[in-house]
């Protein structure tokens, strides 16, 4: 009869939220000495279409690489694809991250398999997307620590908040217009992305619709304060995904 308690227990430590919250959950795996090794998050958005980071992918072998999607335990994922074709950014710059995002195509349609993909937003939605202070979502299998590696067994979920430039320690040189700056303070515990949550989902629903406003990208550190989680803001890539992708102008696939 322990064993079940247990179980409770550590669902609410990961997350506390049922199995098929996030439909777009994706993670990333690198083949390495005879064993795959988990490497990134990463976003269903729609065909067989995966959003990712691209220090994810870069510099690799993309065969060696596969994709895993359905539930909140990593080590029971229901479905596993191969991937056809990665495009990283061609603005990707692998020193100071800028333009970090990547495209991969797989080889099968998870909405075929009843998985929901999470939307790209259009132009009309610049304010939306750019809005200092507003509220995301950010999932993930990351570390709660820095430079420890490896990932945590359930889906985890944090609240951030953007934060405009000017009040972070960041030199002014490193952000780009395509960052979002973003963590949050809850109880004077600073909520913040780590390693291993790179190349996942920041994310609101606008609309009733959950879309897609940043990437995982890089940080300082983790949950400091001055140095907030850097995302890639997607928003700014709206048009070059949507062309990559194959998807028609702004429409809701
Ligand atoms: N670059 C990290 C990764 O590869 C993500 C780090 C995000 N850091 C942060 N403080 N938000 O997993």
């Amino acid at each position: 009869m322990i064993l079940p308690l247990m179980n409770i227990v550590k669902r609410i430590v990961g997350g506390g939220f049922p199995e098929n919250e996030y439909p777009f959950m994706a993670t990333i795996w690198l083949f390495e000495n005879g064993k795959y090794y988990f490497k990134c998050g990463g976003s269903y958005i729609g065909k067989n279409i995966i959003l990712t980071a691209a220090h994810c992918l870069y510099g690799r072998d993309i065969r060696r690489f596969e994709i895993r999607m359905g539930g909140n335990n990593i080590f029971k994922q229901r479905h596993t694809f191969k991937i056809k074709k990665v495009v990283i950014n061609k603005e990707f710059n692998s020193s100071n991250l800028q333009n970090d995002i990547a495209i991969i195509l797989i080889d099968k349609e998870p909405c075929k398999l009843g998985y929901k993909s999470l939307l790209i937003p259009c132009n009309h939605m610049a304010d939306e997307c750019n809005k200092m202070g507003a509220p995301l979502n950010v999932i993930g299998f990351g570390t709660v620590a820095p430079n420890v590696g490896g990932h945590i067994e359930n889906l985890k979920k944090i609240n951030v908040q953007t934060i405009p430039l000017e009040k972070t320690g960041y030199n002014h040189k490193l952000i780009t217009k395509n960052m979002l700056l973003a963590n949050n303070i809850v109880g004077g515990k600073i909520c913040d992305a780590c390693t291993g949550d790179s190349g996942g989902p920041a994310f609101r629903k606008i609309n009733g619709k959950n879309y897609i406003i940043g990437i995982v990208s890089w940080g300082s550190g983790c949950s400091k304060k001055k140095l907030p989680g850097v995302y890639t803001n997607v928003f700014g890539y709206h048009e070059w995904i949507r062309r990559i992708g194959g998807f028609p102008p702004c429409a809701n696939h």
